[in-house]
């Protein structure tokens, strides 16, 4: 029987809680990073030149204002409550940057409109079955369009959904699922939905004996495709 997640976005509101406690000073926001290791892999570059970008997973919502300082148009999804309140009260009044609450896949699938670059950093694209998520992505982007993600590099041989206790060993259990695969599964994923130009590798950690980041990108055709194939 298939495993089904009962995540609860709940789970994300201890998401870097910047240990510490009391109200945060906003932080600095200097680079656009991909890669879990500082100054390491593409920045924003990797998008390529989006007038208007989504972000899914955004939690404090770093990248989406760099972005939105360069003049990008964002809209940073989160289904966090928390996640998202933190980063309105620190990013609010920043031109061109909307911070939503949704659910990725409700998000998609409510909104109409659509976007030059949606993208997703160790973010809902890890954690929301790519069966359901990327045919969502597809429609809501501009003849095109970029999407672009990372996240950890797969564990060899372990593809698929995978689960892990979300809340420790103690307490209700809550099972987190990741959806990890090898860069030819998603290249094989993103070409039956329709997507071009698709590039999806694994980019070696500074030290390659550590853990790679899953790099992957692809373009929507430039042609709208008739609703019927869509
Ligand atoms: C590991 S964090 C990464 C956040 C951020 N991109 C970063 O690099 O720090 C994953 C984020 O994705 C969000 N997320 C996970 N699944 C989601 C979904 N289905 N819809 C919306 N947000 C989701 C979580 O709430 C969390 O804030």
């Amino acid at each position: 029987m298939p495993l089904e997640s009962t995540t609860l976005p709940e789970y994300w509101d201890t998401y870097k809680p910047y240990r510490g406690e009391g109200e945060q000073p906003t932080p600095d926001v200097e680079t656009f990073a991909w890669t879990q290791y500082d100054g390491h892999g593409p920045g924003e570059e990797f998008l390529g030149s989006p007038r208007t970008a989504l972000e899914l997973g955004c939690a404090e919502g770093k990248e989406a204002v760099y972005l939105a300082r360069t003049g990008v148009e964002v809209t940073a999804v989160d289904f966090s409550a928390v996640q998202i309140a933190r980063a309105r009260r620190w990013w609010d009044g920043t031109p061109g940057l909307a911070f939503v609450e949704a659910e990725a896949c409700g998000y998609l699938t409510t909104t109409e409109t659509t976007f030059d670059a949606i993208f997703s950093i160790w973010g809902a694209l890890w954690f929301t079955d790519p069966d359901d998520l990327i045919p969502l992505i597809a429609k809501r982007l501009n003849p095109g369009g970029v999407l672009a993600f990372s996240q950890a590099e797969p564990i060899e041989g372990y593809y698929g959904p995978q689960p892990m206790y979300g809340n420790g060993l103690a307490g209700r259990k809550l099972t987190l699922l990741r959806w990890s695969y090898p860069p030819q599964w998603w290249a094989d994923l993103l070409k039956r939905t329709g997507f071009v130009d698709i590039e999806a590798r694994v980019l070696p950690a500074p030290n390659p004996e550590d853990v790679g980041t899953l790099m992957v990108r692809a373009s929507a055709p430039n042609k709208v495709l008739p609703a019927d194939v869509r």
